[in-house]
């Protein structure tokens, strides 16, 4: 039987296992999808291992997903844009690495709360591995701007121009700022919160809480899911008003494995209905 895995540092509470095996029952397909706790200076060797047992492929979380990058043999355009993979898939002759946290965002944004992406102005706000993870896929989805704003503003400034060439190519303009400039040109039409602030307990990642940057009936997500994403969202959904849509990263988390899903079996899951069964577990 084909054995796949999540491979982190933590893994124990991963909802991947659930959606695999959820994605498996409703395609048919005949797999095991195991997790893999690897030391935190032991990645390589972990996945060399599970790889030589004759695994198919793993996905991989943090805070191995820059390791995963060098280790693979092969990379996705967006894996390369991203500077990290999620998703290795072991062939014969290469180990392919993907990255389809972005994809997972986007198919989050565009089907799942069907708000298309094109010609909006989108805020992204934070500029460490989830927020490059997105960011070229997010620029695919041809929005007309993208404002990175980051407690260091050097950082949101290196991304921004790490994807320049690939946003004039979409025709998306792209801006980089500190945390208290986040409306340069106006407010914005999606906030996204790629920060890990609400686990350092600040759930409103802007210095000043009082600012507003969605406008409204705009869309507010948050790359975080459950509790950690209720202070974001709320803040948020005082801007966006009655007509807005707000997300956690649960969509995000379903739809990103759907799309290794579909890199490893050649299967696209019907991700809709996992994620409202998820949805429904967790209330
Ligand atoms: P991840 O892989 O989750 O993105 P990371 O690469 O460590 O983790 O990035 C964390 C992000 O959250 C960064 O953008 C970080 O800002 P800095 O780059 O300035 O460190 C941001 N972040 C963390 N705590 C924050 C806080 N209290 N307020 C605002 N931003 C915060």
């Amino acid at each position: 039987i084909d054995r796949y895995a999540v491979a982190g540092n933590p893994v124990a509470h991963s909802r991947s296992p659930q959606i695999h095996a959820a994605f498996a029952t409703q395609t048919g397909q005949s797999l095991v999808y195991e997790r893999l706790l690897c030391p935190l200076d032991g990645f390589d060797a972990e996945i060399r291992a599970f790889a030589a047992g004759g695994a198919r492929g793993c996905n991989v979380t943090v805070p191995f997903k820059f390791d995963a990058f060098r280790l693979a043999t092969r990379r996705t355009p967006r894996a390369q844009l991203a500077g990290a993979v999620n998703t290795l898939r072991f062939d014969a002759e290469d180990w392919l690495g993907d990255n389809t946290d972005g994809a997972g965002l986007v198919a989050d944004i565009e089907r799942n709360a069907a708000r298309p992406l094109r010609g909006l102005r989108v805020l992204l706000i934070g500029a460490g591995g989830a927020s490059a993870g997105v960011l070229g896929s997010l620029i695919g989805a041809r929005p007309a701007a993208i404002h990175v704003v980051n407690r260091s503003p050097d950082k949101a400034l290196a991304l921004v121009e790490s994807h320049r060439g690939w946003a004039d190519d979409h025709g998306v303009r792209l801006g980089a700022g500190a945390l208290d400039t986040p409306t340069p040109d106006g407010l914005h039409d999606v906030v996204i919160n790629g920060t890990s602030a609400s686990l350092g307990g600040a759930g409103v990642p802007l210095p000043d809480a009082g600012a507003t940057v969605l406008s409204r009936g705009g869309l507010a997500i948050d790359m975080m899911y459950g509790p950690a994403a209720a202070t974001f969202l709320n803040w948020a959904g005082a801007q966006a008003g009655p007509n807005g849509a707000l997300r956690d990263g649960l969509g995000m988390l379903v739809e990103q494995a759907a799309e290794a899903f579909l890199l490893w079996r050649g299967v696209r899951p019907d991700s809709a209905a996992v994620l409202a069964d998820l949805r429904r577990q967790l209330e």
